[in-house]
């Protein structure tokens, strides 16, 4: 089938089988390869996008779900490096092997969108989803309160 909707502001055009997954239509046909597979289960998180700003896995995602919606990838949060998230990553440095890391951010970017102001406790809820091998979680953790505390005194 033939899908028009939104990625990261552009209108686009897929073509593909109605249950092929958004993942594989965002790096395969449409060329943007910051969204990571992992598990292709939705176990992991490391294939998170928006979906009409909102964190979804793109992996469970089927295009045929996607006609005329808004999708955002991590490639949308800047063009170089400036979102605050962004900022608060690389001061914190805290990517490991970084496989995690575009999942990581997408599912922080959803939670500041919502809570201007989180605990630790609605950010461990909020990233629970989101699976990192390499253990980044205080940094990632860290980095949110930061970014969080940029957008509050932007
Ligand atoms: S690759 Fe989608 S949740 Fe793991
Ligand atoms: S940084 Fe390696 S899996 Fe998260």
């Amino acid at each position: 089938m033939s899908v028009k909707f939104q990625l990261n502001g552009k209108a686009v055009s897929a073509n593909a089988e109605s249950d092929t997954p958004l993942l594989w239509v965002i790096r395969d046909e449409l060329g943007l390869t910051g969204t990571k597979f992992g598990c292709g289960a939705g176990l992991c998180g490391a294939c998170t996008v928006h979906l009409d700003g909102k964190p979804v896995r793109s992996c469970q995602t089927p295009l045929s779900s996607v006609v005329g919606k808004k999708i955002s990838t991590v490639e949308s949060l800047s063009k170089n490096n400036t979102h605050p998230l962004q900022v608060a990553w690389i001061k914190h440095d805290v990517p490991q092997c970084g496989y995690c890391q575009s999942g990581q951010l997408m599912s922080a970017a959803g939670l500041l969108e919502k809570n201007k102001n989180p605990s630790d406790a609605e950010i461990d809820e909020a990233m629970s989803g989101n699976l990192c091998r390499c253990g980044t979680y205080p940094r990632i953790r860290a980095a949110i309160k930061d970014a969080a505390s940029t957008m509050r005194n932007a």
